[in-house]
């Protein structure tokens, strides 16, 4: 367990927070898309505004490679963090030197300043230790909020926390405790629903979960892969040639375990993937050689459903079919609310699957939507992450 910001006196105190606000915005309007890291941040926002506390929060936003990208400042966060919060949030055209050490000095007890992207600097994604330094030197305290980002070792996640005492953020916390939970503490029957396009970017994750889960589900472009490796012929999809044997590795694993690891048992297959395009619903053993596979089919949507159903605890991470063609995207609609009205346990990886929950609205019936895309798949996968391993343990 790591100390939280519950565990130290704030009050009066210069505390830097680092927070994940790399939300995705309009290319055309600039306009946020999705707020719900913005939203997630607040309680630990509020908590360190209540007890009087002088709040510096620092983020990146997008990847502007160590220059000033002007469609990646800061401004359009600050102007809904104040929407969010009812509150004056400051902020400066810098994330350090002079202009901002004058910023900090202005702040008042229960003031907040928003500093610009640190990855206007190469120093931040370099965790080069003068960027860090310049940081450490703005606060007394150091916060991580920013699980999205814990999985990186930069200036702002890894270097600064090595200068200042360093807390845990409220928002890092339940990310810890809840993931935590699948891990070492879930309720049975277990399981995860994985999908996107690459059984390469899933498999450590499998190989970690073989031993918690009971039941594996896999759906998403990934299933082409293990579907071919089991003799099936899935026509134009995409297959992973050099990761077949592992995909039957990974079926060998799961019986070895007593995991039932489910596969699609149809499927929407398409003449092209776009949405003009023609579709129909055919069995595993009968996709045709001159259509692609872009969703899972009814009767996986079914099998899918009554398994998940008896399940205690569910983990969802990756769509099952090309989502963002409307036509393709019901098997991932269909799991989306499925999950959502099921009484279970149910979490639900960052990144693209988050947004999927946003999109739809159903964030607040699932009981823990992760704001850390690759940061929720490192922990899962059993990896130590840079940005919690560097907090104070308690
Ligand atoms: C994310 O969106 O996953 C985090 O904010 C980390 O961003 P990065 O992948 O650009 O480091």
């Amino acid at each position: 367990m790591k100390k939280s910001i519950r565990d130290i006196e704030v009050t009066g105190k210069r505390v830097l927070v680092r927070v994940d606000f790399n939300v995705p915005l309009d290319p055309k309007t600039n306009e946020i898309m999705d707020d719900s890291r913005i939203i997630a941040a607040l309680p630990t926002i509020w908590y360190l505004v209540e007890y009087r506390a002088k709040v510096i929060l620092c983020s990146h936003l997008g990847r502007p490679d160590g220059q000033v990208v002007p469609s990646l400042r800061m401004t359009p966060i600050a102007e809904r963090l104040s929407q969010l919060t009812n509150l004056p949030i400051y902020t400066v055209s810098d994330s350090i030197g002079p202009k901002v050490t004058s910023a900090v000095e202005k702040l008042k007890n229960g003031d907040t300043l928003l500093l610009e992207n640190l990855r206007f600097h190469p120093g931040e994604e370099d965790n080069d230790p003068a960027f860090a330094k310049a940081l450490a030197e703005l606060a007394d305290i150091y916060v991580d909020d920013a699980f999205g980002t814990a999985h990186r070792a930069h200036a702002s996640t890894y270097g600064v926390a090595k200068l200042l005492p360093a807390y845990a953020g409220l928002l890092l916390e339940k990310e810890l405790r809840v993931l935590g939970n699948l891990l070492t503490n879930a309720q049975h029957p277990f399981a995860a629903l994985l999908g996107g396009a690459k059984v390469s970017d899933k498999i450590e994750l499998i190989n970690n979960m073989l031993d918690k889960v009971n039941i594996l589900l896999i759906g998403g472009g990934m299933a082409a892969t293990f579907l071919k490796a089991q003799n099936y012929a899935v026509g134009l999809s995409s297959v992973e040639e050099d990761k077949k044997e592992l995909a039957n590795q990974l079926i060998a694993a799961a019986k070895k375990n007593n995991v039932e690891l489910l596969l699609p048992i149809d499927v929407i297959v398409a003449d092209a993937i776009n949405d003009l395009s023609k579709y129909a619903i055919a069995p595993i053993s009968m996709v045709p050689a001159n259509k692609f596979i872009v969703d899972i089919g009814p009767q996986t949507i079914e099998l899918f459903t009554e398994k998940l159903k008896e399940c205690r605890t569910v983990f969802w991470n990756g769509p099952m079919g090309v989502y963002e063609i409307p036509q393709f995207s019901r098997g991932t609609k269909s799991m989306a609310e499925l999950l959502a009205n099921i009484s279970a346990t149910t979490v639900v990886g960052g990144g693209s699957t988050a947004e999927i929950i946003t999109e739809m609205h159903l964030g607040f019936k699932i009981t823990h939507v992760s704001t850390g895309g690759g940061a929720s798949m490192s922990f899962l996968e059993g990896k130590t992450l840079p940005g919690v391993e560097v907090l104070m343990d308690e």
